[in-house]
């Protein structure tokens, strides 16, 4: 397989980006996925593919068609990261995992609301909830692309997250940041009924953010 030297960084970026996933545990097994934007469609990660034993050539090239090489098979899951690269162009990477407290709350289908300012790191006063639809298919993907209008995270209904960004770093920055605001949320919960700052002041935050370097893509 030939690429280029871009190709080829991009790649190994994705696998480095999974490895570290999991090293900080916001990740169970193979069940997270990731892509990123590469000239007029996108890489990602292969299905159920440990990620030590992942390599750049089984990273996938798809066109924004959905279509791929035949001899590869891309994530389940690679329909909204199509539709996310696809309906947003502020986004070029996607990240999809299942860490343990956002998934915790996507089970009992709850939103994050604002309980800490970082919230506004993810583009808004809430990290919505997406609907409950089986894995891999077009409605999940729909519900996704839906629950992220506005926003740069979202949780999945019984599943998990996707945190989405300009760059790769800033995507797997916010994923580790959602699973830290649905730690405190539900730490919260346990003492009683959390007190929450209002929409003006995330408003306020977020533009404060975007003069401090913590913006939002
Ligand atoms: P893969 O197909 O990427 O291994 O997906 C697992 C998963 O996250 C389903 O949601």
């Amino acid at each position: 397989m030939s690429m280029t030297a871009d190709e080829l960084a991009k790649r190994q970026a994705i696998i480095d980006a999974c490895r570290r996933m999991n090293a900080l545990g916001i990740n169970q097994g193979t069940s997270g996925n990731i892509s990123l934007r590469h000239g007029d469609g996108l890489l990602i990660t292969p299905t159920s593919v440990p990620y030590d034993a992942m390599t750049t050539e089984q990273i996938v090239f798809m066109t924004m068609d959905g279509s791929f090489a035949r001899d590869q098979k891309p994530s389940s899951e690679w329909r909204f990261h199509r539709d996310i690269l696809k309906s947003r162009a502020d986004v070029n990477a996607v990240v999809h995992a299942h860490p343990l407290y956002a998934t915790i709350l996507a089970i009992m289908g709850m939103e994050i609301p604002p309980v800490h300012y970082m919230i506004a790191a993810a583009g808004g006063d809430t990290i919505r909830c997406a609907p409950y639809a089986t894995f891999g298919t077009a409605e999940l993907s729909e519900h996704a692309v839906r629950a992220l209008e506005g926003r740069l995270a979202c949780l999945l209904d019984h599943h998990g997250m996707i945190a989405i960004g300009k760059t790769l770093d800033k995507a797997m920055w916010l994923a580790v940041e959602v699973e830290t605001l649905a730690r405190q949320y539900h730490g919260c919960l346990q003492i009683g009924k959390p007190p929450l700052l209002t929409s003006a002041e995330i408003e306020r935050v977020r533009q404060r953010m975007a003069g401090y370097g913590l913006s939002e893509t």
